[in-house]
């Protein structure tokens, strides 16, 4: 147990070590327990969230203003038009400014090769902890939720567990690399066994790559990459399929599309999961492009946690919200 996580930052979990996550999830288990028994728990009364959101939001937001007013604080659904970000004002003063008001600041900014940048810029200037709410590279809190669901249904002891990463075609648009890059990285730090599956156009970040790679032997853990979607699949314990853009291979969007319509096979279906193990769930951060990316039968099937794991998002981050803003100064 890590008691002292006062004023720390997460902007990806590879900064937080196993004690402190064990932390993150004991408090977050515990916290979701007394939001069940209608227990109030107000750790963050009188305090102050600054969310910005560069982009669309409907998990991400919610359960973070949710969650504030959960813990007795309050959090502010900030946009860039809001803000005097729209005519030029810098990272540097507005974390400044913000953090000299408040108990901490989020942002969402996911413009590949700009986001984690801006977001490593106001929490250089910010006095306060910086919450990354996604970014191009990360998407913390997505998958300590993703994370924390795998625990409840298989236990805390995940050693050994196969999970499948995989890409799936959604051409409508293109979408972040920071969930699954984000999985790659933490997953195996907990002994779960990762099978990446992607066409050649949508790989990783090669930097990312080598880091999860290093954490899978630190926790002797196997990593592979296939770029065949069944073989990820056949006996996985859990799977999470989606849509990411190929972003490292072309940032121009018309291409990017191209390339995604180029492999409407890679689709979560009923013959897919057949080949996962009897037990096995299936998983989508959401939103899901239904049709494309999983079938109704799948996402709507015996298999799917999708909605407990966006119930997770709300206690996870209620508990770093709770260890970062409040806790042990
Ligand atoms: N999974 C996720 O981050 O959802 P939103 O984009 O709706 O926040």
């Amino acid at each position: 147990m890590q008691s002292m996580l006062h004023g720390k930052h997460m902007i990806t979990t590879q900064e937080w070590t196993k004690e402190e996550l064990e932390t993150v999830f004991d408090t977050a288990e515990e916290l979701k327990r007394q939001f069940g028994l209608g227990i109030p728990h107000r750790l963050l009364q009188d305090k102050t969230l600054f969310m910005i959101f560069f982009d669309n939001s409907t998990r991400t937001r919610n359960s973070f203003e949710a969650g504030m007013t959960q813990l007795g604080g309050h959090a502010h659904d900030l946009t860039p038009d809001k803000l005097q970000i729209s005519h030029g004002e810098n990272a540097r003063d507005t974390a400044n400014v913000l953090s000299r008001y408040g108990h901490a600041i989020g942002v969402r900014h996911t413009v590949f090769g700009e986001g984690n940048r801006y977001i490593r810029e106001i929490a250089a200037n910010s006095r306060v902890p910086v919450l990354n709410l996604q970014c191009d590279i990360y998407h913390p809190f997505q998958i300590l939720a993703d994370l924390m669901t795998i625990r409840e249904k298989f236990g805390k002891n995940t050693r050994g567990l196969k999970l499948a990463v995989s890409w799936t075609s959604a051409p409508n648009y293109v979408r972040p690399i920071s969930v699954p890059q984000s999985l790659v990285l933490l997953m195996p730090r907990f002994g779960i066994e990762v099978t990446l599956a992607v066409p050649p156009e949508f790989r990783l970040m090669p930097e990312i790559m080598a880091q999860a790679e290093r954490n899978a032997a630190e926790a002797g853990a196997k990593f592979q990459v296939t770029d065949d979607m069944g073989e990820a699949f056949r006996g996985a314990d859990a799977v999470i399929p989606k849509s990411w853009g190929p972003l490292v291979h072309t940032r121009d969007k018309a291409e990017g599309l191209a390339l995604i319509n180029q492999y409407p096979g890679w689709v979560c279906d009923r013959e897919k999961m057949e080949l996962t193990a009897r037990h096995s769930i299936y998983m989508h951060p959401l939103p899901a492009d239904r049709g494309r990316e999983v079938t109704d039968e799948v996402i709507d099937g015996p298999h799917s946690v999708v909605y407990d794991e966006a119930e997770n998002r709300l206690h996870v981050q209620k508990a770093v919200m709770a260890l970062t803003m409040g806790g042990r100064p």
